[in-house]
């Protein structure tokens, strides 16, 4: 019996507590594009994706939200599930690391390389931040301080598991090397081999026992299986592997891609590989590492509030737009921009101007000169044979660049043809032959040819952009949409009648829509405005508070300070003494917005001066943590000197 071609897609399974933006939909859209090109060119598809639940950082953010880890997880679980579904991304299956068979195949996965001698028992060593339990490398600390919370740290020891990765380093150098394509984009793998491989591999740190959200390990139930070997073994657990069924494995394993982020390919390329030697199981055909979103040329982050929102973009534009800017824009494997201003434009040129216009045309054309009836092609000319052959060539040009990864270059090919077919309407003038009685059967042809290259497009870029594909189909009215269709030039039936529709995609007023857009990110970042709620420094007692002098003080004069954009020169009234204060408030107050007021001076903080300038205080201020928001603290009309308790 013939076997199917079977192809295992997987993408990164995602942090709970990731912030779902733009940038990691990225990774998940691109892999849907891949999983739906091969559904159409014949393949038995299997496309996972899921979540990546345990681990510390959850088990806190759980504890300051007073609920359980799993309360925590299940809900977010949810809103990325939604997410995928807005997107529309197809995936076969969603593991969770929580759930219990994922849980029981790592346990026994972590057992058989314990028993095999590949993992031992050690201790750790590190900079241990006591508030937040957390161990940190020397490379982490952020001014030797603990780069979560900022305090103090110190050398401490915990035990733990290792494993012992440099027992396989020569084999995964080799296989790297007979492989050429199993780390892709290129420049990635050298970068995997030279700076990591060669120089000599350390062993990897596998189990913790400062934190209890993870899996435990069986024979020792102190230390929980720590982060990448629970995380990694999802893609084959996700199959039965270490279950009873393991029809799936069979049939799938080795996965033909593992997609990811480029910041998590050494796991991938190096830890995820040689777990698996040390299984005795197959390594995947390849992985690919992408490369970053970016907007405005620096990362997304929650603090610079310039987080992209899939949903609000989704909701804006429609999915189609959304994927058709990520994959046709973003270079497969190097880093991208993304950018309001070239995404709408791109909308309006390619999705309306060239795809949208081409069926609105063709359709109008129909029902005007054919009743809506599709003609018979009765009249070929040569000037036909361009576009039919180019329709024909593109299908196996899609096909070639998809199996390379290019979906930037495969979705060009399609825009050639679209291209290609809105020249033919320019060459032909079919409005010049509708006036002409004898031209009836060559109008009729070219309408028909516009038909099927229709159809020949709404085929095509199913995988890429399926709501408007199957758009595409109703208004031509056409159910034959398989890959194999596209070997002949000839699947629309004459005859049909077409179903006008709506645009495709309306015509976009670019300064108006962005003008909309950055006012909907305003009013966004106020209405989340969420700061992240730091652990209350270490207790004081009443007697160290006393010794902070705080003051109601009355500002008398205010001056800019030349060449520091941040400082305001103060100077205030104690009451009976005054003083010279420093404050980088300038971003927040004008100079005559604070004269007369009063306001709270640390009035015994030691003096310094800033800018040359001498600061005999500090004036109190309640900030947001990137002082993207600033009030100095009033004290109302209090007498000047008052203590503030
Ligand atoms: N949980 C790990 C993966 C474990 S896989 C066994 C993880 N999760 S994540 O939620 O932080 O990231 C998920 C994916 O999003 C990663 O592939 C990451 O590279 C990708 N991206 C996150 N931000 C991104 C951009 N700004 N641009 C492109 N991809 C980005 O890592």
């Amino acid at each position: 019996m013939c076997k199917n071609k079977t192809y295992y897609i997987t993408t990164p399974i995602y942090y709970p507590s990731a912030n779902l933006h733009i940038g990691n939909t990225y990774t998940t859209v691109a892999a849907d594009a891949l999983a739906r090109f091969k559904r159409l060119t014949g393949y038995d598809v299997m496309f996972l994706t899921g979540t990546d639940e345990h681990g510390q950082k959850i088990q806190r953010i759980a504890e300051e939200k007073g609920v359980t880890p799993i309360e925590y997880v299940d809900g977010i679980v949810a809103g990325i599930k939604d997410l995928w579904d807005i997107m529309h991304i197809s995936y076969d299956k969603f593991i969770r690391t929580t759930e219990n068979y994922h849980m029981k195949a790592v346990q026994d996965i972590f057992k058989k390389l314990y028993d095999q001698g590949d993992i031992y028992k050690d201790s750790y060593e590190g900079w241990y931040c006591t508030p937040c339990e957390s161990f940190w490398t020397e490379t982490q600390l952020v001014d030797g301080k603990c780069p979560d919370c900022g305090r103090p740290v110190e050398k401490a020891k915990e035990e733990a598991y290792f494993f012992k990765m440099s027992k396989y380093a020569d084999r995964l150098i080799k296989h790297i090397e007979d492989n050429p394509h199993f780390i892709q984009p290129e420049s990635r793998k050298n970068e995997m081999v030279n700076n990591f491989l060669k120089p000599g591999l350390q062993d990897l740190c596998v189990s913790r026992t400062s934190f209890n959200w993870g899996i435990p390990v069986t024979f020792d139930t102190d230390h929980v299986v720590y982060v990448w070997i629970d995380a990694l073994s999802n893609y084959i657990t996700a199959l039965g592997y270490g279950g009873e069924d393991k029809s799936l494995y069979e049939k799938y394993w080795p996965a033909d891609v593992h997609l990811i982020g480029k910041d998590i390919l050494r796991f991938h390329t190096i830890y995820w590989p040689i777990m698996l030697m040390a299984l005795g199981e197959p390594l995947p055909k390849q992985v690919f590492g992408h490369g970053w979103l970016l907007v405005d040329g620096g990362k997304m982050s929650k603090s610079k509030g310039n987080v992209v929102d899939p949903v609000v973009l989704v909701k804006e534009f429609g999915v189609d737009a959304v994927r058709y800017y990520l994959l046709r824009e973003i270079p497969f494997g190097a880093d991208g921009l993304f950018n309001n201003e070239i995404f709408i434009k791109k909308i309006n040129s390619d999705l309306c101007n060239d795809l949208g216009n081409l069926l609105s045309r063709t359709v109008a054309m129909v029902e005007k000169y054919f009743g809506g009836i599709i003609p018979a092609p009765l009249a070929k000319e040569d000037i036909d044979d361009e576009l039919i052959k180019l329709a024909l060539e593109t299908p196996k040009k899609v096909e070639e660049a998809i199996d390379h990864l290019k979906i930037p270059e495969a979705l060009e090919e399609i825009w050639t043809l679209i291209g290609r077919a809105n020249k033919y309407i320019d060459e032909t003038t079919p409005w010049i032959l509708a006036k002409d009685e004898e031209k009836k059967d060559r109008l009729g042809t070219v309408l028909y040819n516009l038909a099927e290259s229709l159809r020949f497009i709404s085929v095509l870029i199913l995988p890429f952009l399926p709501d408007t594909s199957k758009k595409i189909s109703v208004q031509i009215n056409t159910e034959v949409d398989t890959w194999n269709s596209l070997s002949a030039f000839d699947g629309t039936a004459a005859g049909t009648k077409v179903v006008k529709g709506e645009n495709l995609f309306p015509r976009i007023d670019v300064d108006a829509k962005l003008k909309e857009l950055e006012a909907l990110k305003e009013a966004s970042i106020k209405a989340n405005k969420q700061i992240e709620i730091k652990p209350i420094k270490e207790e004081i007692t009443i007697e160290d508070f006393e010794k902070i002098d705080l003051r109601v003080v009355k500002v008398l004069e205010v001056e800019a300070i030349k060449g520091a954009k941040k400082l305001l020169k103060l100077k205030v009234d104690l009451g009976g003494e005054q003083r010279q204060v420093v404050s980088g408030i300038a971003k927040y107050y004008k100079p005559e917005e604070l004269v007369g007021k009063n306001v709270v001076l640390v009035a015994n903080l030691k003096p310094v001066k800033l800018r040359g300038e001498l600061s005999q205080g500090m004036i109190l201020a309640a900030a947001t943590d990137d002082d993207s928001e600033l009030f100095v603290v009033n004290p109302g009309e209090l007498p000047t000197g008052s203590e503030v308790r």
